[in-house]
């Protein structure tokens, strides 16, 4: 065995739909300005299930998919940035709902990215030869975190999951994974975090949200997306040509066009379902692949590339063959 690959995939989205409108009852915003600089039209915002129970279901599909159980699995990864509580993780309460027996399971933080990290990860884990089966999830309710009074960020966000079952393979599966991450500190992208103890009184602090400088995030996005797509085809002896589907992170419909144009990438090349969720961070990637997969615009033995830029800050990307 020197390969792995994903011979399952899943996802879940909450029911409730928050639509432009909708969001222009909440802030100075417009229907037109979100479709031109965004393409999201709606998004999902979870009010009942928290990140753990949209990685159940998404997982719970992805092994109904992979038609395996979920006590063949030895390795849990999820990725996520917003998780139900900081501890247990998501990966351990996700853990107990599927009544795994006693394995390696943990969170992976790459924000956006996570998903990337995770398949990194789980493929070198697998590749080692210590373990088995891996269920690799990314799963967000993100908008938790967002300030609904801030019209910079709310039209942008959405909460989802998705899955994928990954076991070893003679033949080659996930070709290649690269991940990067560079320190921000300029804080385009954060979330503050608990304060320090001040005289250990407990300071009175608002509910933390995230904040972000949108075009300095564009400029980074449209720079790291051609760079990833890049090294993958060079590191390879692919072209685009070879390339079925590139499956990118989500997170403007801008942001991947103008990443196309740069490569010279066939728009019908180009994966996008943003104007149904949004930005659904470490859950974007999957969410695409799995429905890229259910509508046969991934079919088994096409080769595609996926990629994903986020805060930390940190991008990534993989060469996978079905
Ligand atoms: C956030 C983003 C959509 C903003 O688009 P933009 O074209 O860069 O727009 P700007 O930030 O330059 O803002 C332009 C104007 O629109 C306004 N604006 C911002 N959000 C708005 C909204 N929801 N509705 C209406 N106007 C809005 C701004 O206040 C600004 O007004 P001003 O010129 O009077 O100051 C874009 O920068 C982006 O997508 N960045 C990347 C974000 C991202 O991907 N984050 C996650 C990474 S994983």
């Amino acid at each position: 065995m020197s390969y792995t690959r994903i011979i399952g995939s899943g996802s879940a989205v909450p029911d409730n739909v928050v639509t432009n409108a909708m969001m222009e009852a909440i802030v100075e915003t417009s229907d037109e300005w979100i479709q031109s600089r965004t393409g999201i039209v709606e998004r999902r915002i979870s009010t009942d299930q928290n990140t753990s129970d949209l990685a159940y279901l998404a997982a719970k599909r992805a092994m109904e998919a992979a038609a395996v159980d979920a006590k063949s699995i030895d390795l849990l990864i999820v990725a996520t940035v917003t998780p139900d509580m900081p501890f247990p993780g998501v990966s351990q309460l996700l853990q107990r709902k599927l009544n795994m027996h006693p394995i390696t399971a943990f969170d992976v933080n790459a924000a956006c990215s996570g998903f990337i990290y995770a398949i990194n990860v789980a493929d070198a884990m697998i590749r080692s030869g210590s373990y088995r089966r891996a269920l690799v999830i990314g799963a967000e309710t993100l908008t938790k975190i967002t300030d609904f009074t801030d019209r910079n960020t709310c039209v942008l966000f959405g909460d989802a999951a998705g899955a994928v079952v990954i076991e070893p393979s003679d033949t080659p599966g996930i070709e290649r994974v690269i991940t990067r991450s560079k320190g921000d500190h300029e804080g385009l992208l954060t979330l503050e975090g608990y304060p320090l103890k001040q005289g250990f009184k407990t300071p009175q602090k608002p509910w933390p949200f995230l904040q972000m400088q949108g075009s300095e995030v564009f400029k980074f996005a449209t720079r790291a997306m051609p760079e990833i797509i890049n090294d993958l085809l060079s590191q390879s002896s692919y072209t685009m040509d070879d390339i079925a589907l590139v499956v990118a992170h989500q997170a403007n419909r801008r942001i991947i066009e103008s990443s196309g144009k740069k490569l010279r990438i066939p728009e019908d090349k180009l994966f996008m379902n943003i104007e149904h969720y949004g930005n659904t961070s470490a859950a974007s990637v999957p969410l695409a692949i799995d429905e890229a997969i259910r509508s046969n615009r991934l079919k088994k033995g096409d080769l595609f590339l996926t990629v994903a830029f986020g805060a930390g800050l940190t991008w990534g990307g993989a060469l996978i063959r079905l």
